[in-house]
C-alpha cells in the first residue's frame, strides 16, 4: 500500500518550530469523537493538522512542540495501553512506545494532561492554537492558562500572547513536497480508474448509488479506506444541485450522469468530476454546452502557471464560457459586459476550484496583503469549471434546461507550468462515447 515515507513528520515538525517565536509552544488536539446515532459513532477520522505533524492516527490525543526545550521539543499526550479497553476498541500505541514508535521526545498519558501541560506551558511568551474550532479544546486551554495565572503570586509566568497556528502551519501544509505530490498522484490514480470504471459500468435503470457502489469497491479495492468526500452521483436534474450527496435516484435513458467523486490515500485527497451520458451518446444540446465547459476547463488549465495568479484560471474559464453561452444564445449582450455584471453566474455559480491536499478543500490563504496570491511549485488545486441550467429557467430555450456537467482534475504547479494529476480518466467526448457505449 501506497503510504507518505514517515520521515516527512519529523521534518514537518522541524520547519513548524523553526518558524514559531523564541520562548513559544504550540498545542495541537486530535480530532474529536463524534456521535452518529445513539451510541454510533462516526468513523474516526484523524484531524489533518494533527496528523501533518505526527502521522499518529489514535483520538484521544493532543501533540505540543515547545522548541528549544532541552528535555523533549516534541511531547505527545495520548491514550494508556489498557487490556480491557483495547479488547473493545483497538491496540493503542501508548505513551511507553511513542517515543520509539512515533518519534515522540516524551509521551504522557492523556488522562495526565492536566497536571502536565500547565507546567509546560508556564513561562513561555506565546501560544500556538488554532482556537474557534473546537469549544471542548477552548475551554481546556483556557483552564491550563488560567491554572497558571492561579499561580503568579507564587512566581508562576502566565503567556501573554495567543497566536493563530493555523496562519504558520498552513502555509506551509499549502506547498506540497515531492513525496507529498507521489501519495497524491497514487490517490488521482486509484480516483481516475474509479471513474472510468463508473462510464463502463453505467446503463440506464440503475440507481444512481448503484454507480455509487462501483467507485467505493475500486477506491477500496486498490488500498484507499475512504472517500475524501461525500461522492456526488447525479443523473439529470440532479447534475444542477452542487452539493448533491443523496444519490438516490433512478438513471434515466437520455440523461447525463454527473460523478464528483475522490479517494483520501494516507490522508491525501483526489477530486475528479466527469460528466458521461448514461445511454453512450450526448443529445446535441448537451454536446454543444459539453464541449463548453471542456474549452473552458483547458483554457483554466492553460492559465496555471509559477507567477500567475490565484484567480486568472478563472478568469479564463469564465471568458470562454461567457463567450459560448453567447454563442449558444443562453446569454445575450456584450461579453465583456456580461462578464462584468457576473451575468455568467446565471449558470456558472461557483469559483473553478481550491486548494487540495489532506482536506479536499485544502487550507492555504487565497489572497495575501489583499492581493490574489501568485501561485507557487508544489501548490495543488482543482480547476472545476461548470454549467447548470436549472430545470425550470425560464429564460432559456427548453432543450437546454435540467442539463448540468462539470469537469474537475487536480493539478499541481511545476516550476514550468503544472501538471495534471488526473489525466488518467478521459474526458473529450469522443473518448467518454466509446467508454460508455
Ligand atoms: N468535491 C468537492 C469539490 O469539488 O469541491
Ligand atoms: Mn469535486
Ligand atoms: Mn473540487
Amino acid at each position: 500500500m501506497i503510504k507518505l515515507n514517515s520521515s516527512e513528520y519529523a521534518k514537518r515538525r522541524q520547519a513548524l518550530m523553526a518558524s514559531m517565536s523564541p520562548n513559544s509552544i504550540a498545542i495541537v488536539p486530535s480530532a474529536p469523537v463524534t456521535i452518529r446515532n445513539r451510541d454510533v459513532e462516526h468513523a474516526f477520522r484523524q484531524d489533518s493538522d494533527f496528523y501533518y505533524l505526527s502521522g499518529f492516527h489514535e483520538e484521544h490525543s493532543v501533540l505540543v512542540l515547545i522548541p528549544g526545550r532541552e528535555q523533549a521539543e516534541y511531547v505527545l499526550f495520548c491514550q494508556e495501553k489498557i487490556k480491557e479497553q483495547e479488547i473493545w476498541t483497538g491496540i493503542r500505541v501508548g505513551p511507553e512506545a511513542a517515543p520509539e514508535k512515533l518519534g515522540a521526545d516524551d509521551a504522557f498519558p492523556i488522562s495526565d494532561i492536566d497536571e502536565i501541560l500547565p507546567g509546560l506551558i508556564e513561562g513561555k511568551d506565546k501560544i500556538y492554537a488554532s482556537l474557534g474550532v473546537s469549544p471542548e479544546f477552548d475551554r481546556q486551554l483556557m483552564q491550563w492558562v488560567n491554572h497558571i495565572k492561579s499561580q503568579v503570586r507564587n512566581g508562576a509566568s502566565a503567556p501573554h500572547e495567543f497566536s493563530a497556528l493555523e496562519h504558520l502551519l498552513h502555509e506551509q501544509r499549502l506547498i506540497k513536497s515531492d513525496e507529498e505530490i507521489r501519495v497524491m498522484q497514487a490517490a488521482a490514480n486509484i480516483s481516475a480508474e474509479a471513474h472510468t470504471r463508473a462510464m463502463q459500468v453505467v446503463k440506464p435503470g440503475m440507481m444512481e448509488y448503484q454507480l455509487e457502489a462501483e467507485l467505493l469497491n475500486i477506491f477500496m479495492a486498490a488500498g484507499s479506506r475512504w472517500p475524501a468526500y461525500s461522492s456526488i452521483v447525479g443523473s439529470g436534474d440532479n447534475a444542477c444541485i452542487l452539493h448533491y450527496t443523496s444519490n438516490n435516484d433512478v438513471i434515466n435513458d437520455g440523461e447525463l450522469v454527473l460523478i464528483d467523486a475522490g479517494c483520501e490515500l494516507d490522508y491525501y485527497a483526489s477530486d475528479i468530476t466527469r460528466t458521461f451520458p448514461a445511454n453512450g451518446r450526448f443529445s446535441e444540446p448537451q454536446r454543444a454546452l459539453y464541449q463548453l465547459v471542456l474549452d473552458a476547463q483547458y483554457a483554466a488549465i492553460d492559465a496555471v502557471k509559477p507567477g500567475n495568479h490565484w484567480n486568472q484560471p478563472h478568469d479564463a474559464a469564465v471568458r470562454v464560457l461567457t463567450e459560448g453561452l453567447v454563442g449558444l444564445g443562453l446569454l445575450k449582450g456584450e461579453v465583456s459586459e456580461l462578464i462584468e455584471s457576473q451575468s455568467y453566474r446565471q449558470f456558472y455559480m461557483h469559483k473553478t476550484g481550491h486548494w487540495l491536499g489532506m482536506d479536499v478543500h485544502d487550507v492555504g490563504e487565497y489572497r495575501v496583503d489583499g492581493e490574489w496570491r501568485e501561485l507557487e511549485p508544489g501548490m495543488v488545486l482543482t480547476i472545476e469549471p461548470g454549467l447548470y441550467v436549472a430545470p425550470d429557467d425560464e429564460t432559456v430555450d427548453a432543450q437546454w434546461r435540467g442539463i448540468g456537467i462539470r469537469i474537475e482534475d487536480d493539478v499541481v504547479v511545476t516550476k514550468d507550468g503544472h501538471h495534471v494529476l488526473t489525466s488518467a480518466v478521459v474526458k473529450e467526448i469522443a473518448d467518454i462515447e466509446a467508454l460508455t457505449a
